[in-house]
């Protein structure tokens, strides 16, 4: 586990057109790097506002996949799906075609749900950008405390979670390691019901969030209701 860049920002609205820029600024660099640019898209309802800005700036094409950090076990249309919310704010009206649109099956149930998005997954390397969310227990994806969250090496990429502690208890997950194969992960934090996870994480514990990493680096935009009035020193 190393210390990620802490980027708090004066408010939700601030911290959303920041990322949204800087998302937006290193899918081009991707592209005209290797043509391509994976991002894997959070869940929970905190990416909701920026999925919104994304869609306001027309953001995505062709050169874009869109993958997911991990999804409910629940029917594909239903309105507590992950896959739902991102299609409906943005991912619906953007130019990025369908086929580069890749949902997890978890209305199969989490263990064929995991095995398919693992094939699916084979031959992709890298992905260019993980976007993750934070839970007030410092889970991250469906990766929850007193769990696997496959973090050793030799992990599988998709974990398949019939026990998760917030519902839905079935659940499908992209493992810490794989989640951690990312040039850059990033997390959007926001609300101050995530302030003690954030002042548990800068003091050191080992909270499923604090396992991800990524190889070029590991980003936790925040405003300032999650933000700890002083931080204690960063471990
Ligand atoms: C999920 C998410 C989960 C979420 C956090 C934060 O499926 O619930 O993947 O990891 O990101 O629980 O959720 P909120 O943004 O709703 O607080």
């Amino acid at each position: 586990m190393k210390p990620p860049e802490w980027r708090p920002h004066a408010d939700a609205d601030a911290l959303v057109q920041s990322l949204a820029e800087a998302l937006c600024r290193h899918a081009e660099r991707a592209v005209s790097a290797h043509g391509v640019f994976h991002l894997v898209l959070a869940g929970g309802a905190t990416p909701r506002a920026l999925y919104a800005e994304l869609a306001r700036r027309a953001a995505g094409d062709p050169a874009w996949h869109i993958w997911y950090g991990d999804e409910r076990c629940l029917p594909a249309d239903h309105a507590e799906r992950n896959s739902v919310m991102a299609e409906t704010a943005w991912l619906a009206a953007s130019r990025i075609p369908p086929r580069n649109r890749h949902p997890i099956p978890a209305e199969l149930g989490p263990e064929p749900a995991a095995a398919h998005y693992g094939e699916a997954l084979r031959g992709i390397g890298e992905f260019d950008l993980v976007l993750l969310g934070l839970g007030e227990d410092g889970h991250t994806a469906s990766l929850f405390p007193a769990h696997d969250i496959g973090a050793a090496p030799g992990s599988p990429d998709v974990l398949a979670v019939d026990d998760a502690p917030k519902p839905p208890a079935a659940r499908v997950s992209l493992s810490a390691a794989r989640l951690g194969r990312a040039g850059r992960v990033w997390f959007l934090v926001a609300g101050a019901g995530k302030r003690a996870a954030i002042v548990r994480w800068l003091r050191g514990e080992p909270l499923p969030a604090a396992h991800v990493c990524g190889r070029e680096e590991t980003v936790v935009w925040l405003d300032a209701a999650a933000w700890p009035d002083r931080p204690p020193p960063v471990f």
